[in-house]
């Protein structure tokens, strides 16, 4: 029996030259290491937003308003350390993300003591320690408004999930097995809801005008399924836009479908809104119901054929079935723009492992192009797939005929 030794590039970098094959049109070194450093820059920005705000310090800055906080300031409001506070704080006033309302700092090292920690600590604690730092009115909106479509931390929280999980993640690249949406765990569950809620808020508007779907939901006594509803607010933006409405929400995450309950209740909507955890293939138990939708869910589905043809049998005859999914582009192209690339990183670290966690799995990815849905639809006894609405924030809607 052989046996396969694992060498990672970095061990190899040290023995084996390297000498691979030009290309005709290759980038210079300077390029290629510009591009990586700034990728550092990148990862570095991501990841330092999502320390901020799990602190609260973002939260924290705008409520200081123009006067901004001082380190000390920050680490009392939001019982954290200062010395950590300050490095953040100048790290992200460097970075641009933060702006220096005043400099009070006393290099010398005659300003006020902020911590009871001794010698060296102490001694860094006073040094610049009557700066004060802002955030701007669209940082913070980018960063801390969770009711803005632009809040994008959720993206810093969502790859921090993944980093927390990188061990799992490149083992289930040797052996082909999966890291499960419930492994990624609360930080990848609440970003991904918490990214796509200030969306959902205005998907109603957008479905409106779909023809047949306004009618359907608005439709005395009708009767919706939501698979793949993750915290639920799909289901409770669709039930607050249709007041007679009744929706069921549908996932095999345990977390997510108690979160999602807990969010209807909130809502006020718990009445007409319920969760199963259920697989979506096991809909047609459940049915009939007057329209079926999946929201950014499809390609994480280790069985989006059988999901398909369960959303066919459980749905009425002509009731709406959408499916809402990445934006992608028609076909892979090496020059993809800044959203294929976006997709991809997702589907490397998030939707891939999860999707093969389920075996056996087709093992979709984010990027799911309109003729894989396709396929799948024909598979599924569909007969055509048609878009209905181009272009939603990432994504565009699919109603299957
Ligand atoms: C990326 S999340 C999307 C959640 C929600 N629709 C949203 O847009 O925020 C995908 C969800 O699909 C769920 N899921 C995956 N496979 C499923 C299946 N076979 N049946 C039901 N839910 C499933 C996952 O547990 C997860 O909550």
């Amino acid at each position: 029996m052989s046996t396969l030794t694992i060498t990672t590039d970095a061990q190899a970098a040290d023995a084996t030259p390297l000498d691979p094959a030009p290309l005709d049109e290759t980038p210079s070194v300077d390029a290629v290491a510009e591009r990586i450093m700034s990728a550092a820059l990148g990862w570095i920005d991501l990841m330092s937003i999502h320390v901020g705000s799990q602190l609260g310090w973002y939260r924290a800055l705008a409520a200081s308003g123009a006067q901004g906080l001082t380190a000390d300031e920050l680490a009392a409001v939001t019982a954290s350390s200062p010395r950590y506070a300050r490095e953040w704080l100048e790290q992200q006033a460097a970075s641009g993300l933060l702006g220096v309302a005043s400099d009070g700092s006393d290099e010398s090292g005659a300003g006020e003591s902020s911590t009871g920690d001794s010698g060296a600590e102490d001694h860094a604690d006073e040094i610049g320690s009557g700066r004060r730092f802002r955030l701007d009115r669209a940082t913070a909106e980018v960063l801390a408004d969770g009711a803005s479509l632009s809040f994008l931390e959720p993206l810093a929280r969502m790859l921090a999930a993944s980093g927390e999980r990188m061990p799992e993640i490149i083992d289930a690249y040797r052996t082909g097995g999966g890291v499960s949406w419930e492994r990624l765990g609360v930080h990848a569950r609440e970003a991904q809801a918490e990214m796509n809620r200030p969306w959902f808020e205005r998907m109603p508007g957008v479905l409106a005008d779909v023809p047949g779907v306004h009618d359907v939901l608005s439709r005395p006594g009708a009767r919706i399924a939501d698979v793949g509803a993750g915290a639920g607010w799909s289901s409770i933006e669709l039930a607050h836009a249709h007041p007679q409405l009744r929706v069921e929400g549908f996932d095999i995450d345990e977390p997510s479908v108690r979160l999602a309950r807990e969010n209807a209740r909130a809502a006020g909507v718990a009445d007409r809104v319920t969760f199963h955890l259920e697989d979506a293939a096991r809909l047609a138990d459940h049915g009939p119901f007057d329209a079926v939708f999946a929201f950014e869910c499809l390609h994480d589905m280790p069985h989006p054929v059988t999901v398909l043809a369960a959303a066919r049998a459980a749905v009425i005859p002509g009731g709406p079935v959408i499916v809402m999914d990445e934006a992608t582009a028609e076909q892979f192209s090496p020059d993809a723009d800044e959203l294929e690339r976006l997709l991809y990183g997702f589907s490397l670290f998030v939707c891939l492992p999860d999707g093969l966690s389920h075996p056996p799995s087709v093992g979709t990815g984010t990027v799911m192009r309109p003729s894989t849905l396709r396929s799948y639809a024909r598979e599924a006894g569909w007969t055509d797939v048609e878009v209905v609405v181009p272009e939603f924030g990432l994504w565009r809607f699919y109603r299957l005929h």
